[in-house]
């Protein structure tokens, strides 16, 4: 089978690019910075990744000098790319680019470049540049900013490119990649998740043997599509399922879970109820870190006592886990089994199996893509496949908790209403909510505001300002339906009335994301209770976003007609008073509001 490695030089660039070449059709890894070049041997091509330093800074990541000896084809992509130049003999300087970029191919017959228009958008992300070539190197391309944007040694089979191709918004990333694994590394089509479930099945049959399988599933792809492959491939009597109910599911998730794996032939799931004791553990707390804190202790304490009857004797059982490829490092097992390790220490039996080296990862190697694409070819529902993703602690961090009354305070916010103008009338909440600003962590205010008529535009770019320019507030509301003249924070704590409520709340509004066919066009779409409240009740928040991987997020710009029809169904159900929209991008807000 064909091979890349991917040396990973920093961030989540090296998986983005394992991803892409194997979207071609050809198996790639991804290997540390620190492995060696006759460690690579087997490869037919090798890529640098991207990273977050500069070459000449401190702790910036080596290679191994012989990589570039090997004789096979290497391309350095944006810090590989210097890294190339610099550990070649070329020189680094300072050039900044980012975002969109023109680029214009000068060496109009290379081969990286071969199909591609002579000018063309990238992206680019640095703050150093090759301001010198190695010698042996040419100039292929450049922008206005970066003399030696792209350059090769098509003799010693070296290339590098400054922008990233392995990004979307690059245009035409996808084929000069291409261009490299097939054209210049000679690589062949030889890979498909099809073909990898085969050797995926072998592996389990043979770490299994004769034993049998314990393992959590939370009902999210990763852990369904984990029991779903062991139960094909081991049977049903050897796999045993494991559901923990919190409390703080949607509405009939855990039933839901388990028929659908009842539907398709599997009732070894079981649900462990344990909502008394989530709430319990939660109790009177409102601070949203105790909250979570309480929960996860809560998480440890409930899976010992699910399991301590079992009695998982390590000789007869083997823990799985749903682990996927970008949580994995080389060596030693995977930074997730490190996190579930620290998670379960105090879990007897699952720390026995763990200590026995008992741990089965099946789907390590898979990226979450990859992960769906098997779900479906294992039978698995889509819609099971292709849910938004829902954080562990689930709902519990979706309703808003408070600590003691609180009359409205900040009403007339001299800058907030010199930012919003005449048209917009506009309040800061007495409630607050996390946020993230540069690497920190926020905890502050809503500005909620009020307008005749939504232009999403128009609203997103006065949430920029508002959080720009006012330290206590992180996130920006604006008002659907309802009365947000007289609203007071009520003292609440995590009751399970207020969870049904949100239940409620957050299953017609994901219901009715499907019937309009826009439940796919949005990446997540949280629902969140906060006790502010009017005569009618409380505030629901509806905070739909896009992202790609949860790092940043906007906003999304739903339709308004569905907007205004949702949040009158919504402000219809008994306990609610107002309905607001979440118009913060992230940063500054988080996605979820704790
Ligand atoms: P934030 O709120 O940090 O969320 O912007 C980013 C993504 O992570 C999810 N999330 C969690 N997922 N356990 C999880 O499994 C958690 O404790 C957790 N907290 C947040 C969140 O839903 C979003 O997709």
């Amino acid at each position: 089978m064909s091979q890349i490695y991917v040396i990973d030089l920093g961030g989540q660039y090296a998986h983005l690019i394992g991803n892409r070449v194997r979207r071609l059709g050809v198996y790639a890894e991804v290997r540390s910075n620190d492995c060696k070049a006759s460690d690579l041997q087997d490869a037919q091509g090798i890529i640098l990744s991207g990273g977050p330093k500069g070459v000449k800074e401190e702790g910036a990541p080596e290679i191994d000098h012989e990589i570039f000896q090997l004789g096979k084809p290497v391309l350095g992509i944006c810090y590989g790319h210097q890294m190339m130049a610099h550990y070649l003999g070329g020189e680094i300087g300072t050039e900044r680019e980012y975002g969109f970029t023109d680029f214009n191919i000068s060496k109009k017959d290379s081969q990286l470049f071969q199909g591609l228009d002579a000018k063309q958008v990238v992206w680019n992300n640095h703050g150093d540049a090759v301001v010198k070539l190695p010698i042996g190197f040419e100039k292929t391309g450049s922008t206005e900013t970066c003399e030696f944007e792209s350059m090769e040694n098509v003799e010693q089979k070296l290339y590098g490119v400054q922008f990233h191709p392995e990004v979307s918004h690059s245009e035409h990333g996808m084929k000069l990649l291409e261009n490299f694994v097939l054209g210049i590394c000679k690589c062949e089509k030889d890979w498909s998740i099809a073909n990898f479930r085969e050797r995926i099945e072998q592996e389990i049959k043979d770490y299994v043997g004769a034993q049998k399988v314990f393992l959590l599933v939370s009902g999210g792809v990763d852990s369904t599509v984990c029991f779903a492959l062991l139960n094909q491939v081991l049977g049903p009597e050897r796999v045993y399922g494991l559901h923990v109910d919190s409390g703080f599911m949607r509405q009939d998730e855990s039933e839901k879970v388990k028929q659908m794996f009842a539907e398709i032939g599997y009732d070894n799931l079981h649900i462990y109820d344990a909502k008394n004791n989530f709430l319990k553990a939660v109790g009177s707390a409102t601070e949203p870190e105790e909250k979570r804190r309480a929960i996860g202790e809560e998480f440890i304490r409930v899976a010992a006592l699910a399991t301590s009857d079992l009695e998982l004797d390590p000789a007869e059982w083997i823990l799985a886990q749903g682990t996927i490829y970008p949580d994995t490092i080389e060596s030693g097992g995977s930074k997730h089994a490190d996190r579930i390790k620290t998670h379960h220490n105090r879990v007897d039996g699952i720390q026995k199996l763990i200590a026995a080296g008992k741990l089965l990862e099946p789907i390590k190697d898979l990226y979450k893509d990859e992960v769906r694409e098997l779900g479906i070819k294992l039978g698995l529902p889509e819609e099971m496949i292709y849910r938004h993703p829902f954080p562990g602690p689930g709902l519990a961090v979706r309703t808003l908790c408070a600590q003691q009354n609180e009359k409205l305070k900040i009403k007339n916010d001299p800058t907030l209403i010199d930012i919003v103008g005449p048209e917009i009338s506009a309040q800061i909440l007495p409630v607050k909510s996390v946020g993230v600003q540069g690497d920190a962590r926020s905890y502050a205010h809503p500005a909620l505001l009020e307008v005749t008529e939504i232009d999403w535009d128009k609203l997103g770019k006065v949430s920029v300002k508002i959080t720009n320019s006012i330290r206590e507030v992180n996130r920006v509301l604006v008002k659907l339906a309802g009365d947000s003249e007289n609203l007071e924070l009520q003292a609440a704590t995590l009751t399970e009335d207020r969870l049904d409520l949100l239940r409620v709340a957050d299953q017609l509004f994901h219901d009715e994301l499907r019937k309009a066919g826009l439940y796919h066009e949005v990446w997540q779409a949280p629902v969140v209770l906060v006790p502010l409240v009017n005569e009618q009740g409380e505030t629901i928040v509806l905070r739909p976003i896009n992202s790609t991987e949860a790092m940043t997020a906007n906003f999304a710009k739903l339709p308004l007609d569905f907007v205004k029809k949702v949040a009158a169904k919504i402000l219809n159900l008994k306990g609610i008073g107002l309905v607001a929209y979440d118009i913060t991008n992230k940063p500054p807000g988080t996605i979820e509001w704790e």
